[in-house]
């Protein structure tokens, strides 16, 4: 999505996007952050903050904040939501367009690589390791694309306890929104929507590429239910997941 779109979604955004910062997600980044030792001599960057609901932690936490989006209706909301924390500075940049060397301790990514443009992704995986001071960390969180396969395994399985093969096969289909999905190059189309998500090897590849070093992935684990998806709920199964990225440089 371009930034025209995030600004409409500033508006609504509680309603429209999935957080991994609310209801029973189980999210690894804070117990992470709360392991960086001297915080209170560092400086964290998040880039693709939105309304930036981490303003208060981080605040507390480091020395300095930045924060930043391409939003400018983001950006004048948060800044709304954070005018009491004197040591946030919050500003409006693009991250494929960002130049900082070797600037900042800590810096996040949450769900902001969503950029339709391998090359822009690429870009801005270069763009958060420049960033990064020499033993810095960065913390990425990335919608999964097996998650969303694995969505569909579930789908199948519920349909082919309810019809033949094939008319299983066609249905899971359906639900699945088999035709809006390159599962190829991990897009999902919606109209003029285009959002990519990631396969652990892709992270790994764009990661690499960028030159990060002790790349560990793991998962930001969602509780099934409709407050925080529209998917199809099968609340015995294993949840699904963003990917959950920390790296050094
Ligand atoms: C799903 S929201 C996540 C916001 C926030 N990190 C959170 O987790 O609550 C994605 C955010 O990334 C921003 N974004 C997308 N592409 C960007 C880019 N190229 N540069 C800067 N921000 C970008 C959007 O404006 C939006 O605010």
């Amino acid at each position: 999505m371009e930034q025209k779109q995030w600004d409409k979604l500033a508006e609504k955004y509680h309603d429209e996007v999935i957080s991994p910062f609310f209801g029973e997600v189980e999210n690894p980044l804070i117990d992470e952050l709360k392991k960086i030792k001297n915080k209170n001599n560092k400086i964290v960057a998040e880039f693709g903050c939105g309304l930036f609901y981490l303003g208060e932690k981080l605040s507390k936490m480091f020395k300095q904040v930045h924060a930043s989006d391409f939003s400018s209706k983001m950006v004048k909301k948060a800044k709304e939501g954070n005018l009491q924390f004197t040591n946030i500075n919050l500003v409006q940049e693009d991250i494929r367009k960002i130049n900082y060397k070797n600037k900042f301790d800590v810096i996040l990514s949450v769900n902001s690589l969503l950029m339709p443009s391998l090359k822009d992704i690429s870009v801005s995986f270069q763009n958060l390791h420049n960033a990064l001071k020499k033993n810095g960390t960065c913390f990425i969180i990335l919608p999964s694309m097996e998650a969303v396969i694995y969505h569909g395994h579930l789908l199948l399985h519920q349909q082919l306890d309810k019809h033949d093969e094939a008319t299983a096969k066609r249905t899971a289909k359906v639900m699945f929104e088999l035709n809006k999905y390159d599962l190829f190059t991990g897009h999902y189309t919606d109209g003029k929507d285009k959002q990519k998500f990631y396969y652990k090897h892709g992270i790994m590849q764009f990661m690499k590429k960028a030159g990060f070093n002790e790349i560990k992935i793991s998962k930001v684990k969602y509780p099934w239910g409709k407050e925080v998806s529209d998917y199809e709920d099968f609340p015995n199964e294993d949840k699904l997941w963003d990917w959950f990225i920390k790296a050094k440089k």
